[in-house]
């Protein structure tokens, strides 16, 4: 296939991605979105999201012309041989995923949309949407075609042009082949299957990764009450190749935009069709539990109480490299504290703005300031090479308690302090 004329309605970071992408792709890519202050921003090659190489790629893609930024979703998608539906499917009241974005872009463009053209589902959606979506739409003349993003946020980019694989579904198998052709320079496995099948990977995929993460926070308490290593075991684990390396660091449990996100609407699709996912509600469980082991190690570490207590908090966002707040374990941390009582100064490098019952500061020495306990809750590099002695002379405590085990405890233990982490010995 040579170039393509592709429309993408949500910029957001995956519609903004997948965008961008297919632009240095070589495609021709009108994005759309309802916000006319992003469109302007845009345009001008101004992007506010954090996402490393994004930006060069907006400024680049406009400057070949094969990008641009336009409000009205119906004129973008008159002269579209693809339509990417990249607009959010948050969690809904009952815990599935929200679909009335997608219905509100499918009955906005219905009847705009071009013979012969393909709409393409890349936000996560229940199994079953590109059906509903074929069903809203009622044209024999235009294929519905599920194509799901795999981009961690922090690292979106570089997941689009180097994937692991790419999953196309559809009903209509020469559609599904044009979608998977946009692909073809990326040189990725690719899977091509039904609508439901493709739908379904997206999910099965973002809840075995919370599995795995479940897994290894309970393996890291287990290693807390025996006296074991939790590096070691998954540096043990991770050497079989079924296993793999990735994806076991314990914390303070799995958050941001999608893991929470997709395995509550996993337990709603799999309830709709009677299934007992138990395995899945003790993912979900594990994490509610490994938080709160967390609370209860800062508490045990202010001696008992947290009540009046002055915690100092290094991380905000719900991993690093990345703004965003959204279901951020850290930040549900930070505000149970609060709930408990403690005065919590938190900083993080990439958020600046204020958040209720605590103080954010823009310089992390100052969260030691007077403190009994600082918490690490990002994995945030900087945070390792800060002073540790300079740190140990602001804080009134010796404690600091390490939630994503990033610091080198003999640098902590030289400034002064006692180190403890997740399933590893502390160190005082
Ligand atoms: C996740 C998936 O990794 C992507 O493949 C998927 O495309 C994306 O969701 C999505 O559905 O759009 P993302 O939410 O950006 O990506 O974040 P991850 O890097 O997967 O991290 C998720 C959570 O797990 C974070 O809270 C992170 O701190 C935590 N984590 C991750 C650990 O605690 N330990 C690890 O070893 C890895």
């Amino acid at each position: 296939m040579g170039t393509a004329r592709i429309a993408v309605v949500g910029t957001g970071y995956v519609g903004l991605t997948t965008g961008a992408c297919l632009a240095a792709l070589g495609h021709r890519v009108t994005c759309v979105d309802v916000d006319e202050v992003k469109v302007a921003r845009l345009s001008a090659g101004r992007v506010d999201i954090l996402e490393p190489g994004l930006p060069e790629l907006v400024v680049e893609g406009l400057a070949a012309g094969r990008l641009s930024f336009v409000v009205g979703a119906r004129a973008a998608v008159a002269n579209a041989e693809g339509v990417f539906l990249c607009v959010p499917t948050p969690m809904g009241a009952g815990g599935g995923a929200d679909l009335r974005a997608v219905e509100a872009v499918v009955a906005e463009v219905g009847d705009a949309l071009p013979a012969g053209c393909a709409v393409i589902t890349k936000s996560t959606v229940p199994v079953g949407t590109a059906e509903r979506i074929a069903g809203l739409l009622d044209r024999d003349d235009v294929a519905v075609v599920a194509n799901p993003e795999f981009l961690r946020e922090g690292s979106a980019v570089a997941d689009f042009l180097g994937p692991d694989r790419i999953v196309v579904g559809s009903a209509d198998p020469a559609a599904a082949r044009w979608v998977a052709g946009l692909y073809r320079d990326l040189g990725a496995p690719t899977v091509l299957t039904d609508a439901a099948s493709a739908e379904l990977v997206k999910y099965a995929a973002n809840c075995f990764l919370a599995m795995k993460l479940s897994y290894v926070n309970a393996v890291a308490e287990l290693c807390e009450r025996l006296g074991a290593d939790v590096a070691a075991v998954t540096e043990g684990m991770g050497h079989d190749r079924r296993i793999g390396r990735t994806f076991l660091a314990p914390g303070p449990g799995w958050g941001g935009s999608c893991l929470p996100k997709d395995t509550s609407a996993l337990l709603r699709i799999a309830e709709s069709v009677g299934f007992d996912f138990g395995l899945l509600s003790a993912t979900v469980a594990e994490n509610i539990a490994q938080r709160d082991r967390v609370i209860a190690k800062i508490a045990a570490a202010a001696g008992g109480s947290l009540a009046g207590t002055r915690i100092g908090l290094l991380g905000l966002a719900f991993k690093a490299g990345t703004n965003d707040l959204r279901d951020s374990p850290a930040l549900s941390v930070a505000s149970v504290l609060c709930a408990h009582g403690a005065v919590v100064t938190a900083h993080d490098p990439a958020v600046a703005e204020p958040l209720p019952g605590m103080a954010v500061v823009g310089d992390p020495y100052r969260v030691a300031e007077r403190a009994d306990v600082v918490v690490v809750l990002t994995e945030w590099p900087e945070f390792a090479a800060l002073d540790w002695a300079a740190m140990a002379a602001r804080m009134a405590g010796d404690t600091v308690v390490d939630t994503r085990n990033l610091l080198d405890p003999d640098t902590v233990l030289a400034a002064g302090l006692s180190w403890t982490g997740v399933g590893r010995p502390r160190q005082r």
